[in-house]
């Protein structure tokens, strides 16, 4: 499949283009258009810019990837070692790596210079059909997950399904999780299709896996073409994308972003506990909601976490960017595809629910 996307965020253009094997094509492109290239990309990926070191006016700077790097240490690391090779405001920054190098990587490029061009090579399932789009960056503060960003778009994204063949399963599940997480919140079809394909999917059968990565990418700009700057509450928000992920984060925060749950895992056990919190007050039938656990369940998704009702998680679900004053506000589903922003929640509900699961 060849797929060229273009759309528009305040006047500025992002071209997202999915093509298989076409990395190398375009990385030779970039260099040639003699622009000074600088390359932050995830050390495993080394093999990708070693032809290039050579070239005058391309750079590349490696870095261990994991949750751990989105800090404000980092960040100022990597912009020091950036300014000291002359970056200006004609550079181009380019990202290759997964979700965390994309999203550490966009607020460098969003701050730097107050803010140069942008281009990511997302190179994970996850950040493939997700975190590439949309325009958010951040990093992580003690206080919680992506406290610290701002919205920034790349002018370009490469979406390259063949870089995913030396990605471990357990990473393919955690993009995975997004996948499914997008057939949730707008497209039962989708989810039908999922429940056919998955296998194969995560077998990284390319044709299936493009279909994927396309829809996922659709639905994700279609929420975030609705609502950029996640200003709306109704069920057209930008918001919606966050189903699970009250939860989750609540659990990354909690194991401290270590390896021990990836963000895939937290969300897909956010999701499950999302979907009971639903089911629990009425909103999602039992029908709906077995139909979701039991994807979960032939996916090998995890769907519980043994802390999952420990104060300090609790503590964390309080904190969450989307809660005013002391009152919850969740993404919850009516149903397959159905999403929609629940208002004013007590916490003493949420633990009620947790405690009991
Ligand atoms: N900005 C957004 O809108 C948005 C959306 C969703 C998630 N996120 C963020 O994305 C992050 C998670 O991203 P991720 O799951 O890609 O994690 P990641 O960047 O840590 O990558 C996961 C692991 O895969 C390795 N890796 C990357 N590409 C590889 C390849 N091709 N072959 C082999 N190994 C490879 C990395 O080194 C790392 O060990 C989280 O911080 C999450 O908050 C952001
Ligand atoms: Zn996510």
């Amino acid at each position: 499949m060849i797929r060229k996307i273009q759309f528009k965020e305040n006047s500025k253009f992002t071209k997202i283009i999915i093509k298989n094997k076409y990395i190398d094509f375009y990385l030779t492109k970039l260099i040639k258009s003699k622009r000074k290239i600088y390359c932050l990309v995830d050390s495993k990926l080394r093999y990708i810019t070693k032809k290039h070191m050579n070239k005058k006016n391309f750079i590349a700077i490696f870095v261990n990837c994991g949750e751990n790097i989105k800090n404000i240490n980092t960040y100022n690391q990597l912009s020091n070692k950036l300014l000291s090779e002359n970056i200006d405001r004609e550079s181009i920054l380019v990202a290759i790596g997964g979700g965390t190098l994309g999203d550490l990587s966009g607020f460098i490029a969003s701050t730097i210079l107050r803010g140069i061009d942008f281009k990511l090579i997302p190179t994970t399932l996850l950040s493939q059909v997700d975190s590439s789009i949309g325009g958010k960056n951040g990093i992580n503060s003690s206080f919680g997950k992506n406290l610290i960003g701002t919205f920034y778009h790349p002018s370009e994204v490469i979406i390259d399904a063949n870089i995913l063949k030396t990605l471990p399963k357990r990473e393919i599940k955690s993009g995975y999780a997004e996948i499914i997480k997008h057939s949730l919140i707008k497209d039962l079809k989708f989810f039908n299709w999922l429940e056919k394909n998955f296998i194969e999917l995560i077998k990284l059968n390319v044709r299936i896996l493009e279909k994927a990565i396309l829809r996922s990418l659709m639905i994700k700009l279609w929420y975030v073409k609705k609502d950029q700057y996640e200003k709306l509450s109704n069920e057209n928000s930008r918001a919606m994308l966050n189903f699970g992920h009250t939860i989750g984060h609540s659990l990354e925060t909690y194991y401290k972003y270590k390896s021990k749950l990836n963000h895939g895992e937290a969300i897909s056990i956010g999701m499950i506990t999302e979907s009971i919190i639903s089911n629990k007050l009425g909103y999602l039938n039992d029908n709906n909601l077995n139909l979701i656990i039991n994807h979960f369940k032939k996916a090998k998704l995890k769907i519980y976490d043994k802390n999952i009702s420990k104060h300090e998680i609790f503590r964390n679900i309080v904190k969450d960017k989307k809660n005013t004053f002391n009152s919850i506000n969740i993404v919850l589903i009516k149903k397959i595809g159905k999403p929609f922003f629940k208002r004013n929640l007590k916490i003493e509900q949420i633990k009620n629910i947790l405690k009991k699961i």
